[in-house]
């Protein structure tokens, strides 16, 4: 593929050093375009070496190659890693005062950019609107993730890892080539999914999580993107090999968020590009509110965790919903027998304001890691619309006929 690699002005311009190694190691054809002030943080020197390509800011370079548009119009992919929040104002408006605006006003490839900067100037109004307007063009963002920032506060804001952003850009493209994929009863769907158990950290070695492994999950975006949908798929902790289909199919784009925070975000973002949003991550439903720096230690024999409510993500989407959005819950329970596993559903079902609510009965030998699953799904006429037994696929099967009849 020929990747064009867009570098703007911050520190986490070094991480790009490994997006663009990792992208020519796996014999793809790369060209860096960086801002001139990128060039502060990242030279010349180690773009044209890694890229094995020469590189320029300047519209004037090789001008009878016409490389201003030769760059986009030869991409089949492109990357702006990190974007500051200046890049991302001249992308939202078009602006092409340097090489790198003139390349993304003429390529018609899939661009996915990773956002960096300081939380406040993430969380400002004109950076918000960007990034909409952005979305709303296709453009793919992946990021920000939440922590450490330079100058010692932490927050949203920080760029997302190499590897992320690479199996982000790789995921967009492949949809992209596969667009022509044949019609099926979800084509051109967006939908997207969360799946696996969250982890709370309590100190550096020692987390809160659950025993989900992810795979109902997982099986519920492969059905989807299978049956021709656009999967956004947003794992926490999964089991070893979960992951592998999801991340090598053409229709699917996987983002990691590990705890209920980033899940909260990353959900949130997904969704605003989703016609339907399924919920089926364990998300912890408590948190520790303040990390320890150093492992908690034995002392006296007992130790007393404060314990803080996470977010409810579920409502968050629901409340923040966009018209026409389809939104499924899941709903893992305990109950004696199906009758109050079906009461419990339609309770929660009610409090919870989804459109449709997968019910399944969890315990030591159900539900949780195991290939097999029942759930039931209950509508917003509190009634169970349907059941569903059998491996986790077909459970995944039965939940989109149930999105279909509902929309
Ligand atoms: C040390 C340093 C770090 C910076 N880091 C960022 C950053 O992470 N994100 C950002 O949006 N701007 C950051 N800036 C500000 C940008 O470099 C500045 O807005 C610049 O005009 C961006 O130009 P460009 O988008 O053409 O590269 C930083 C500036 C300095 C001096």
């Amino acid at each position: 593929m020929f990747v064009v690699v867009g570098v703007s002005g911050g520190i986490a311009a070094y991480k790009t050093v490994q997006v663009v190694r990792a992208l020519v190691t796996n014999g793809h054809e790369v060209h860096v375009v960086p801002t001139a002030d990128s060039l502060r943080f990242v030279g010349t020197a180690t773009w044209e070496a890694i890229s094995r390509h020469p590189v320029t800011t300047s519209v004037h370079d090789d001008v009878a190659e016409v490389r201003h548009v030769a760059l986009g119009t030869s991409a089949d992919l492109v990357i702006v890693a990190p974007a500051t929040a200046n890049t991302l104002a001249k992308m939202a408006a078009g602006i092409s005062d340097n090489l790198l605006g003139v390349t993304l006003l003429a390529t018609t490839a899939p661009v996915v950019v990773a956002p960096a900067m300081h939380t406040a100037m993430w969380d400002h109004a004109a950076t918000q609107a960007n990034i909409a307007t952005l979305r709303e063009r296709g453009v793919h963002i992946v990021g920000p993730a939440d922590g450490p920032l330079t100058g010692g506060d932490s927050g949203p804001g920080r760029m997302v890892e190499p590897d992320e952003i690479v199996a982000a850009a790789l995921a967009a493209a492949r949809r992209f080539a596969a667009a022509g994929a044949p019609a099926s009863d979800l084509a051109d769907l967006r939908v997207a999914v969360s799946t696996g158990g969250t982890r709370e950290p309590i100190d550096p070695v020692r987390f809160l999580g659950n025993r989900s492994s992810g795979k109902q999950g997982v099986a519920v975006a492969l059905a989807a993107a299978d049956r021709g949908a656009y999967v956004h798929l947003v794992a926490a902790h999964v089991d070893d090999g979960v992951l592998e289909k999801a991340l090598h199919h053409p229709r699917i784009a996987v983002e990691r968020a590990l705890t209920a925070v980033e899940m909260d975000a990353a959900m949130r973002a997904a969704s605003a590009e989703a016609d339907v949003v399924v919920m089926a991550a364990a998300v912890a439903d408590f948190s520790v509110p303040e990390v320890s720096d150093v492992k908690i230690r034995k002392e006296d024999g007992t130790v007393t965790l404060d314990l803080v409510e996470n977010p409810d993500i579920l409502i968050g989407l629901v409340q923040d919903r966009r018209p026409g959005q389809t939104i499924v819950g899941f709903a893992a329970e305990t109950a004696d027998d199906d009758a109050e596993l079906r009461e419990r559903g339609i309770r929660k079902r009610s409090r919870k304001g989804v459109d449709l609510l997968a019910v399944n009965r969890v315990g030591w030998q159900e539900g949780f890691e195991t290939a097999e699953n029942r759930a039931l799904f209950v509508d917003a006429t509190d009634e169970v619309a349907s059941h569903a037994a059998g491996t986790k696929r077909v459970v995944a099967d039965a939940l989109w006929d149930a999105v279909l009849r509902l929309r």
